[in-house]
């Protein structure tokens, strides 16, 4: 096989990792020069920071003034997990999966939490469950958008609006690129680290006022770290939800936070957000109907993620190899983009099948993903050559 020559332009920022994501565009250390440091993130200056990143988050997402807005440690992880932790058991739970990150919280519901009724609707990578299967009267659990499948939910329309049981959604790589229906929604959690670009560390609890009650109503049968306790004698702390944080922050991730929500208000908000990731998505697609040799993991144009795309090798004369040796290719198409310092970390996850992820999220600019595809075809041409038996 030929090898091909590379292509000309190179991205500007070859970052396309899929957590933590690439810094937003304009980006310095020098914005991040007003960090309230070396102060008590309860001093007034440190407070109004963090109750700062909490309007803020408001405004940029919309969340509805009755909704609860928490700053907590640990990422998404540390939200979804406080959440499930202090929510579920008081009736049955629905959890949905269809990738790594949602069969996590499978796990940790039958075998850590060890609730008895649970009821999983799962579906493998590239697919969704039928969202019709959901019983609202039950507590339901799910992700927006599955990062490492590039297979998101489509809206919100198959949530009951008169539900009994509570929806609580990981959205992690979903804020901030996608509309969320906050009405539909009970607990939402994210991470600063994704589509904003921010540190991770961090992690945003959105609570509906039915959430709450459900905070004040029920306590769960299992010891609850301090971590995860956002009530106190059966009320809800108040002060979390004003940036009175349960442990420390880091007042630097706190300052790189805001500094990406101005820079979303700066250049026209959410919807300026949902149109960058999506005009991301709109160029792999066009290039991937034009190019045999790719197609997207998950087959359904409804349901595919603008943040996270996730790419298979369909070429015939790679997928009648081994799949150890298709899964070289793949890798190798990562490896040589890396050394070329075009595309950083785009390996499929770890336990997602072997092809490409890309992360098509806000921060990334769509002249960046316009110059990335030439050279996913050379590396796929380059890997080919040294690959594919002649
Ligand atoms: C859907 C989903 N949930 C949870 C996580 C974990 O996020 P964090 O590492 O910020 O806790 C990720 C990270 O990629 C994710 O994509």
């Amino acid at each position: 096989m030929t090898k091909t020559a590379a292509p000309a332009m190179r991205p500007a920022n070859p970052n396309f990792s899929s957590g933590p994501c690439a810094k937003r565009p304009g980006w310095t250390l020098q914005n991040l020069e007003n960090a309230c440091l070396g102060r008590s993130h309860r001093s007034k200056p440190g407070k109004a920071k963090l109750a700062q990143a909490i309007d803020l988050t408001r405004s940029v997402l919309g969340v509805p003034d009755d909704y609860k807005i928490g700053i907590v440690a640990a990422s998404d992880t540390g939200a979804m997990e406080m959440a499930m932790w202090s929510l579920l058991g008081e009736r049955g739970v629905d959890m949905m999966a269809w990738e790594s990150f949602g069969s996590g919280w499978v796990t940790d519901v039958a075998k850590q939490l060890k609730l008895d009724d649970v009821r999983k609707l799962e579906a493998g990578y590239g697919d969704l469950p039928d969202l019709g299967a959901v019983d609202f009267a039950r507590d339901v659990v799910f992700t927006w958008n599955g990062t490492t499948s590039g297979v998101r939910v489509p809206n919100g329309d198959w949530i009951d609006a008169d539900r009994t049981g509570l929806t609580i959604c990981d959205a992690t790589s979903a804020a901030f690129a996608m509309d969320l229906p906050w009405t539909k929604l009970d607990v939402t959690t994210f991470s600063w680290q994704k589509v904003m670009g921010g540190e991770a560390a961090h992690g945003i609890i959105i609570l509906s006022p039915r959430a709450v009650a459900r905070l004040e109503s029920y306590t769960p049968a299992w010891p609850l770290p301090k971590i995860f306790r956002l009530t106190k004698g059966g009320k809800l702390i108040e002060g979390i939800f004003k940036g009175e944080t349960i442990n420390t922050p880091s007042m630097l991730c706190v300052e790189d936070y805001l500094d990406t929500l101005k820079w979303a208000e700066s250049i026209g908000g959410l919807n300026s957000l949902i149109g960058r990731a999506e005009a991301n998505l709109a160029v792999l697609a066009d290039w991937a109907s034009q190019t045999e040799w790719v197609d997207f993991l998950n087959t359904d144009v409804a349901t595919r993620s603008c943040t996270s795309v996730c790419l298979k090798v369909v070429d015939p004369k790679v997928t009648a190899l081994p799949d150890d040796v298709q899964a070289a290719i793949a890798k190798k198409i990562g490896s040589l983009l890396d050394s070329e310092g075009v595309a950083y970390d785009i390996g499929a996850y770890r336990d997602a099948p072997a092809g490409l992820r890309i992360w098509a999220g806000a921060t990334i600019d769509v002249s960046d993903m316009q110059a990335l595809t030439p050279w996913l075809d050379w590396a796929f041409a380059e890997a080919c050559a040294e690959l594919v038996p002649a």
